[in-house]
């Protein structure tokens, strides 16, 4: 099929990767004419495992394109999928004057009826609304707008892996033809009839992905509600981290035994420096938003929030009880990204630890395999360490914030030759208190003695 993708970030660069690869044909645009300059130059924007390879694969068989005008993008697609950003505002409400301002441009320019797919993470009724914006700009009464919903559930890191191999697809639609349509979008992905990027030779068995038909205010729902019970699983796990420092349990111990029931799942239950990135913070705020303003009181989703929030000053009491004063401290900070295999830093929470370091005087190292650049255009004082044993060198402190791989496979026994004060203090619990007491260092973690 012919489809066209709107917004080259994270969401619309893999969608658009992935369908391609899967066969179809792709026009991507974004507002960013840079971006779409760098595409069509071979360039990669992000980092994320496989997409470099399927983007050049999808644009020498020409079933990628780029183009930095929207309307040509437009008109070359027969379903549009919308992957704009929908950023908080303070209020915490989604900003959607992305999808606004697309669904003008889209009504403005089509040649012909479409199919319009909402893939950006939105509140619930934005479907309504962008039915209502399509038709009201649309300058020719002729054209007829159908609107879709089909959430992504892709995990930054893995969204390669993700998208060929979901769990489900959700497909919110308002009649047959639509959900139709998209069934005949992810049928290679349904029937398995792609070449896998991700496995070389055949993929892992697995169970067929179930395709969800639902109405667009269920599939919008449906986003919202998932990114939200994830995030509360963790903060749930946060807690409980808190009880076992409290009670002198092990939170590793409780929380391994707990996802052993199959009701619970041993998933997101990893306590430690709370969750960050682009997604659970603002999709919590903007579902906590819009049940306020459906007058449905979600009180446990505030506290989620809060606890969340509350993980960098958890953090911080173990620094300072740790290292008594910040102030001139020489610190390493291990992780930068919002989590391993990226190099997003978007509202991570390392950089919350690393602003904090700063205020208080700190002398900060830090360490990352893929987020350096990116951190250092928000924190040139800092110092950047390739080599993570650079940056431990003469340090009073090794902080990690990230659980890099990289990072469970430090050589310790090297690190204390050069660390001036043997001392880690691990916001993602990668060792075991008793091995890394063996090896001479003091070591604080989350949740365990
Ligand atoms: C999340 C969801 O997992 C995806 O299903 C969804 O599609 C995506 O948001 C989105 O809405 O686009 P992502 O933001 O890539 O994906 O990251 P996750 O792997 O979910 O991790 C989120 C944060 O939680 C990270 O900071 C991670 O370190 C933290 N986390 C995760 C924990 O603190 N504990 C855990 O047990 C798991």
């Amino acid at each position: 099929m012919r489809l066209s993708v709107i917004g080259c970030g994270y969401v619309g660069l893999v969608t658009g990767a992935c369908l391609a690869e899967a066969g179809h044909e792709v026009v991507c645009t974004d507002i960013d004419s840079e971006r779409i300059a760098k595409l069509n130059a071979g360039g990669v924007p992000i980092y994320e495992e496989h997409l470099d390879k399927i983007l050049a694969s999808a644009h020498k068989a020409r079933r990628i394109s780029y183009t930095a005008n929207a309307g040509d993008a437009i008109r070359a697609g027969d379903a549009i999928f919308i992957c704009v950003g929908t950023p908080p505002k303070d209020s915490g409400e989604a900003d959607l004057s992305a999808i606004d301002h697309v669904a003008r441009q889209i009504a403005a320019e089509a040649h012909s009826s479409k199919l319009v797919i909402e893939k950006s993470t939105v509140p619930a009724r934005t479907g309504m609304e962008l039915s209502r914006a399509l038709a009201a700009y649309s300058r020719n009464g002729g054209l007829k707008f159908r609107v879709a919903s089909n959430p992504e559930f892709l995990r930054e890191g893995t969204a390669v892996g993700d998208f060929f191999h979901p769990d489900r697809i959700v497909v919110g639609v308002e009649d047959p033809s639509s959900a139709a349509e998209l069934r005949e979008i992810y049928r290679p992905i349904l029937e398995k009839s792609f070449h896998c990027p991700v496995h070389e030779g055949a993929c892992p068995p697995g169970h067929r992905p179930e395709f969800l038909v639902t109405t667009i205010n269920s599939a919008e729902l449906i986003k919202h509600a998932s990114n939200s019970f994830l995030a509360l699983k963790i903060s749930y796990a946060n807690v409980i981290a808190d009880l076992c420092e409290k009670i002198g349990a092990d939170v590793e111990e409780v929380t391994h035994a707990m996802g052993l029931d199959p009701r619970i799942g041993g998933q997101f239950l990893k306590a430690g420096l709370g969750y960050g990135g682009f997604c659970f913070p603002k999709d919590v705020q903007a579902f906590i938003y819009l049940s306020a303003r459906m007058g449905v009181d979600f009180d446990i989703l505030k506290a989620t929030e809060r606890v969340n929030k509350q993980r960098i000053d958890r953090f911080f009491e173990k620094i300072r009880q740790a290292l008594w004063v910040v102030k001139g401290k020489h610190v390493a900070v291990f992780g930068l990204a919002f989590k391993a295999n990226t190099d997003d830093i978007r509202f991570a929470p390392a950089l919350e630890v690393v602003k904090r370091l700063l205020e208080e005087g700190a002398v900060v190292h830090a360490s990352d395999p893929e987020a350096m650049a990116r951190t250092k255009a928000l924190f040139p004082q800092l110092h950047y360490h390739e080599d993570p044993y650079e940056a431990l060198r003469d340090a009073d402190a090794a902080l990690i914030c990230t659980e890099w791989n990289m990072f469970r496979r430090l050589d310790w026994d090297r690190a204390g030759k050069v660390m001036a004060r043997k001392l880690v203090i691990d916001g993602r619990n990668l060792y075991t208190p008793e091995a890394m007491r063996e090896k001479g260092f003091e070591y604080y973690s989350f949740g365990r003695e």
